[in-house]
């Protein structure tokens, strides 16, 4: 499917802080997880002519348009981008890119999490209840490891249904929403994004059928998540990331939703606790977009951006203390 694009969320802040510390006369490395449009990963490139960046996407569609558009800039091996969930990254990256750890490791990691513009914009790919297509949702769709969510909601229990509207949605209606698709099943198999749309919209209250958030929102989310395992496999990565940077290297994750969100607080904090491999968090509070970047592009109000660094030591808060 052609691309569609994507607008980069928080761009210089992310970019301005991952090279903050980048020697200004030899090769740096990053590594940007979530490539995407490339928004962040040409960011890099164009910076410094010093700058390489190892990119990772599992979505066959930003795979293509990037390596066209890696093509057309003529950016040769300054930019290697792999097609590979990032939860592979750092067990593949060694082996595959050993002139980053001859220089000690990654000067900045980068993961832009969740899915891009083109997912919801592109109907053939089921993200979005604005459009009639396939109940599919799968960013890796050429892969077997990734049920589709027509498979979810037609052949997962009521109980667990409910589990991940409640869970991953946030959604008040999940019980209702679960008993009327498990009935709705029997008559006719569940394929399209319309249809679905159609059963949550009849779940809701009259009053709450054409509030500001359409009612399939937090389904839709919930049911994204499932498809892409998307909470295990961040939880299973941001760890493994920090040995794979510099001293004074830098991680930096944007998550679009509390859920997300929690899990970078928390694996973050546990990491700053640790002391055989030293960070720092940086961000005590996350950095948030602008007003203007959200008047730009409503799609990044929700974006939080926190970031850690790799250091030496710690410093020590108690050391003058009596
Ligand atoms: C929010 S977009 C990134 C946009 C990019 N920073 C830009 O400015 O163009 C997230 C991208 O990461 C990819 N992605 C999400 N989870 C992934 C995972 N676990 N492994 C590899 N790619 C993933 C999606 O396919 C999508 O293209």
């Amino acid at each position: 499917m052609s691309y569609t694009g994507h607008y980069t969320v928080l761009k210089h802040e992310c970019v301005d802080s991952l090279i903050e510390k980048a020697p200004l006369d030899k090769k740096s490395y990053y590594a940007d997880l979530t490539f995407g449009g490339g928004g962040h990963t040409f960011e890099f490139l164009y910076r410094n002519p010093l700058f390489n960046v190892r990119s990772t996407d599992q979505d066959p569609d930003a795979l293509k348009n990037g390596n066209e558009r890696i093509q057309k800039e003529q950016m040769g091996d300054r930019i290697k981008l792999i097609d590979t969930n990032f939860v592979h990254f750092p067990s593949m990256i060694r082996e595959h890119s050993p002139e980053v750890f001859a220089d000690g490791g990654f000067q900045g990691i980068l993961l832009d999490l969740g899915v891009s513009s083109h997912h919801f914009d592109e109907a053939g790919r089921g993200f979005s209840f604005r459009f009639d297509g396939p109940l599919d949702m799968r960013m890796d769709y050429e892969s077997d490891e990734f049920q589709t969510a027509e498979e979810i909601v037609n052949t997962y229990s009521e109980e667990e249904l409910r589990r991940i509207f409640e869970e991953y949605g946030e959604e008040k209606n999940a019980r209702k929403i679960a008993a009327k698709i498990v009935t709705e099943r029997k008559e006719k198999r569940i394929s399209t994004t319309k249809e679905l749309e159609n059963i949550v919209f009849h779940c809701y209250p009259k009053e709450h059928r054409y509030g500001k958030t359409n009612p399939s929102t937090r389904v839709f989310q919930a049911l994204r998540l499932e498809v892409n395992r998307e909470l295990e496999v961040l939880s299973n990565t941001i760890d493994q990331l920090i040995p794979l940077l510099k001293v004074g290297g830098r991680l930096a994750i944007i998550s679009f939703h509390s859920l997300e969100d929690r899990i970078v607080k928390n694996v973050f904090r546990d990491a700053s606790q640790k002391t055989e491999l030293p960070v720092e968090v940086l961000t005590k509070k996350p950095i948030l977009p602008s007003e203007q970047e959200i008047l730009d592009n409503s799609r990044s109000r929700s974006a939080k951006l926190r970031i850690l660094e790799r250091v030496e030591t710690k410093k020590d808060k108690n050391k003058y203390k009596q």
